[in-house]
């Protein structure tokens, strides 16, 4: 039972399998939750001024860095459409989600922290609200987010998203596994994007729309491969994506050699996954012990973390 003098609200990472950054110019992308790590927040009544206290930071709201400013305005908006501006509260979120490392932190901590205190003032909180909320904080964030990321870390479904229309969520039919290897390097979603855009609009524009249109093909094709049980497939379509991530000038030498790695060490396929320039990549490959060898060799060439994903069971 909810204990009445409290608010929590939980939320979990993402990982993109396909179409990130051409997500943003409206092309397909596919994305699965990925609750192996989550965050939580509690929300308590307190006497005088609002407190935080999460991995950064510890003290006043007012006071809260600017580099924690998205977190800033989900709460100064959220508590706005709850009529509670001056309500005292105190404000805990704890993160298992690395930062900046392409698996929605950011998205994910103000997920649970919009959903903490719509829990603690006893409000509902429809989806569509929860997301036009955190794609507030999102944009401070990440400057032109697609809402893939919102939407990812509030869901315990995989979803097939465009940009504006309506979301569809997936029925993986896949044996495969999934490893995940984080370069321990944080990733710059905000500047790979702007640099995508940046590249549109200059001297690149022709080469850079093209790849935009064959990484929203990929995707496009590599859900028929998730949904019909075609891991070489996927896994190839995986490589395809990560070349043309390299060519877009999102990828990183950390990323390029864990993703070596695992093709050198039987992957079918392997990619960055989330906004790219450190952060984590993914290897696709056909059974449990494979997916522990590539575990092996990319935490011996310098992965942070590793996890394996059961395409049909989950973590
Ligand atoms: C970041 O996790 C995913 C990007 O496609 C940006 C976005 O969708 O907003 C790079």
């Amino acid at each position: 039972m909810k204990n009445e003098t409290q608010g929590v609200g939980e939320s979990n990472a993402k990982i993109i399998l396909l179409g990130e950054h051409s997500v943003v110019y409206n092309q397909p992308s596919i994305a699965i939750p990925f609750p192996a790590a989550k965050v939580s927040t509690v929300v308590k009544e307190t006497s005088d001024q609002t407190v935080i206290s999460c991995e950064f930071y510890q003290g006043l709201l007012e006071d809260m860095p600017e580099l924690l400013e998205s977190l800033k305005e989900t709460i100064r908006v959220t508590l706005k459409q709850l009529n509670k501006e001056n309500h005292p509260l105190d404000i805990r979120i704890e993160s298992q989600i690395p930062a900046e490392r392409g698996m929605g932190s950011s998205a994910a901590v103000s997920v649970a922290t919009t959903r903490a205190l719509f829990d603690f003032f006893n409000t509902v909180l429809t989806q569509e609200n929860l997301l036009s909320i955190v794609d507030i904080s999102e944009k401070i964030a990440h400057g032109n987010p697609s809402g893939l990321d919102a939407l990812m870390t509030s869901s315990s479904s995989p979803y097939y998203y465009t940009k504006g229309q309506p979301f569809e969520a997936l029925k993986l039919n896949l044996d495969a596994f999934l490893v995940v290897g984080d370069t321990g390097k944080t990733g710059q979603t905000k500047e790979a994007v702007t640099s995508i855009s940046k590249k549109l609009t200059k001297t690149d524009s022709v080469n850079t729309k093209k790849r935009i249109d064959q990484l929203g093909e990929l995707a496009k094709k590599g859900r028929y491969f998730l949904e019909n049980n075609e891991a070489t497939k996927l896994g190839l379509t995986m490589s395809n994506v990560h070349q043309l991530l390299s060519e877009l000038g999102v990828s990183s030498p950390e990323l390029n050699q864990l993703v070596e790695t695992a093709e050198k060490n039987g992957a079918i396929g392997a990619k960055l996954t989330g906004g790219g320039r450190g952060g984590c990549m993914i290897a696709l490959t056909h059974d449990r012990i494979g997916a522990e060898k590539i575990a092996q060799a990319l935490t011996d060439n310098g992965a942070k973390t590793t996890w394996v994903y059961d395409m049909r069971r989950g973590i």
